[in-house]
């Protein structure tokens, strides 16, 4: 191992193991820490119709989401020595909640933290994918179509309930990652450990009422409205 190499590893430790927030990403909140809040939808529910009908993004946001956030509160209500935790430190540390509350923190901690995120991924706005951010991914996947392709391709694959991911890891690498339930990269189980980039929900409750079983079409459809300016600066 040379010195960069070493340097590259020892960097990679102590940001997984002391950082407080590990990934850098806030939620950019007043909510990040107990009592969690729903955080406001950056746009109209209908914002992204035709794409993402009015009424699945209603019940997402207001229904589901807001019951892992009550859910997550509840836990923490039995833990006070985590209720100053921001959410990304106990979703990177899940081994330091007590195994009593773990799985329960585990999904509606990662349930919030995912929807959080994937609402700010979003954006009613058409967006191109800049000149720089492509060549970025160009040159791990080859070009932007193989991107594009294994992407969708494994969100189409994942059996059951998940998410699909575009991950950091802390020494740069870029990789395609599916998570199953509410499970998302910070999480210490999760091979690559890293930052999201690029996430999109591919459980049924996020396409059900307007494409049924189509689960393709709708991920065709959420590629129409991926917000490429916040994936570029979440890339940095
Ligand atoms: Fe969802």
């Amino acid at each position: 191992m040379n010195r960069r190499q070493f340097l590259g590893v020892l960097g990679a430790l102590t940001w997984m193991g002391l950082s407080r927030r590990p990934f850098g990403w806030s939620l950019a909140s007043e909510a990040e820490t107990y009592p969690f809040r729903l955080p406001p939808l950056p746009y109209p529910y209908e914002a992204l119709e035709p794409h993402i009908d009015a009424r699945t993004m209603q019940i997402h946001h207001q229904g589901h989401h807001q019951t892992y956030v009550q859910n997550l509160n509840k836990a923490l209500e039995e833990l006070p020595q985590f209720q100053s935790w921001e959410l990304e430190r106990l979703l990177s540390h899940l081994s330091d909640v007590p195994s009593s509350h773990r799985t329960t923190i585990q999904n509606n901690g990662g349930g919030h933290w995912n929807h959080s995120f994937f609402w700010r991924i979003l954006s009613p706005t058409p967006s191109e994918p800049s000149k720089a951010l492509q060549a970025r991914l160009e040159k791990v996947f080859g070009s932007w179509a193989a991107f594009r392709a294994k992407f969708l391709d494994t969100a189409a694959q994942l059996f059951g309930s998940g998410w699909v991911w575009l991950v950091q890891t802390p020494r740069g690498d870029l990789s395609i990652v599916p998570t199953a339930n509410q499970d998302n990269p910070l999480m210490p189980h999760i091979t690559p450990q890293g930052k999201p980039i690029l996430g999109i929900d591919v459980w049924e409750h996020a396409y059900y009422l307007k494409y049924q079983n189509r689960r393709t079409e709708y991920l065709a459809a959420v590629w129409q409205v991926i917000n490429w300016a916040q994936v570029e600066a979440l890339l940095g």
